[in-house]
């Protein structure tokens, strides 16, 4: 085994951000394995083998925990009030617990995703729907200015398409739900509006939960309180809190699908054929939204590559350097129909994703959504200049700038006799919840907009 090194390099630098594949590539030569990193100024081991990542992730012999608690530096006193990441381990919401308490928080969350991601169950169709109009409403303000353009599809369409649609799963009224997409937002970027952004989102959480409580509707909030009926407002409150940031990383989902669709003639001709699920399994394979995951802590000594991690030390788990990891990547058919479904993008284990089956579908609507009604997509940068957000722990594009041109809109044929129409074709149940003039996110989105 090898010492560990008294001082670790840091991590998350420019050349990362740039391109992180190649910083996994020269530690993994230097280390092996799992390396020992310096994640802004606290030491961390950060784990980029295939089999490594697995290992911990299942955790099958009870060796490792989520629970900041076991965290000995961080016990110990020795982490930094000022820890820039020390809120998101703090927030202690079922993701940072394990045993009994996580199993109860998992099983109330299996229950309550359930009938959102189930295509028979009419809250899951009713929200199918509703991400087409989401999408819709987006790509009509996107071009208001003219049928061809410019525009940044990350901030005009893909990061406020699943706010729109976490906003509309929490069951917020239409003029409450336009401020806490707007502070959802504050709250996801961290910039200097965060932290009020986190306080108000906490007060409107608990007011939902208590308002829920008292009179149930077809929601998550009331769905989470059926299923774990003794969950307190401030346990709710946390669990809710998730949602936004979740449904964020499905943002940059469909960003990395975009791209990969308006770089590639052939796969945009497959969407047509229905493949729009492989694709995206095909960019969560090269591209995982979720690059590196929150830390586990050692309870006991334990082996991993070349080192001893000792008890209540940190790792990180990284997934994006476990796909590259050449004993993983070597064996992966690209030429595959069907690319491999083994990857680490969704987790593995007691804390692998409930809400796979949701991101995937609300990325494939979003996808087909904007190809459907755009003849042209075509990146306004080459594919390796676009922009990335710093980040530990996404890897998620800052803009997505376009050049549009708007298909002719196609006369609405009703469906043949016997046949089901998909959700884009289907008509709308419910009544379309007109934004308010004064719309903040509209008005937001509109300033957006790019002249001609
Ligand atoms: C593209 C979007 C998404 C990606 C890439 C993703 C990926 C992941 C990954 C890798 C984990 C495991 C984290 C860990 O082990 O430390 C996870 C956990 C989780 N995901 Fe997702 N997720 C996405 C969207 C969603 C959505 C939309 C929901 C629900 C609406 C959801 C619900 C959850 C929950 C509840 C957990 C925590 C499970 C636990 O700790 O037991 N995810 N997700």
């Amino acid at each position: 085994m090898t010492p560990a090194p008294a001082t670790a390099e840091p991590l998350l630098t420019r050349d990362y951000d740039a391109n992180p594949a190649q910083v996994h590539e020269r530690l993994r030569k230097v280390y092996g394995p799992v390396a020992p990193v310096d994640l802004l100024g606290v030491p961390v081991w950060f784990v980029m083998g295939y089999e490594e990542v697995l290992r911990v992730l299942q955790n099958s012999g009870g060796a490792w925990s989520k629970r900041v608690d076991r965290w000995k530096a961080h016990a110990e006193g020795r982490i930094p009030a000022d820890w820039p990441l020390l809120p998101v381990f703090q927030v202690n919401n079922s993701t940072f617990q394990d045993g009994a308490a996580h199993n109860e928080l998992r099983r109330a969350w299996t229950s309550a995703l359930a009938p959102y991601q189930d295509h028979g169950h009419p809250q899951g169709q009713r929200l199918e729907k509703a991400v087409v109009r989401h999408a819709d409403d987006l790509i009509g303000v996107l071009a208001e200015g003219g049928a061809t353009g410019w525009a940044d599809l990350a901030a005009q369409y893909a990061r406020p398409l699943p706010l729109m649609v976490a906003d509309r799963m929490l069951g917020f009224t239409a003029a409450r739900g336009e401020d806490v997409v707007m502070d959802l937002w504050r709250m996801i970027d961290a910039g200097p509006e965060a932290a009020a952004a986190f306080e108000r989102l906490y007060a409107a959480m608990t007011e939902l939960g208590a308002a829920k409580r008292a009179a149930p509707g077809d929601d998550l909030p009331s769905y989470l309180i059926a299923a774990k009926p003794d969950i307190t407002l401030d346990e709710l409150a946390r669990e809710l809190l998730m949602l936004p940031g979740l449904l964020d990383f499905a943002a940059s989902l469909v960003c990395n699908v975009v791209v990969e669709v308006a770089a590639n003639p052939d796969v945009r001709e497959s969407l047509s054929a229905g493949a729009i699920d492989e694709t995206v399994n095909r960019v969560a394979l090269l591209n995982p939204p979720m690059a590196n995951l929150t830390f586990r802590y050692a309870l006991t000594e334990v082996k991993l590559g070349n080192y001893t991690i000792a008890p209540g030390d940190p790792v990180m788990l990284s997934v994006a350097a476990a796909h590259q990891d050449p004993r993983f990547a070597g064996a992966i058919d690209w030429h595959a129909i069907r690319t491999t479904r083994a990857h680490l993008a969704w987790g593995a284990g007691p804390h692998n994703c409930l809400g796979q089956l949701l991101a995937t579908r609300i990325t494939a609507i979003a996808v087909h959504r904007l190809f459907k009604r755009m003849s042209k997509v075509k990146l306004a940068l080459p594919a390796d200049q676009l922009p990335w957000r710093p980040s530990p722990f996404m890897r998620a594009l800052r803009s997505l700038p376009i050049q549009y041109e708007l298909a002719p809109e196609p006369l609405r044929s009703a469906p043949a006799e016997g046949e089901t129409p998909g959700p884009e074709e289907a008509p709308v149940d419910e009544p379309v919840v007109e934004r308010p003039a004064r719309s903040p996110l509209w008005a937001f989105l509109r300033g957006l907009r790019r002249p001609r």
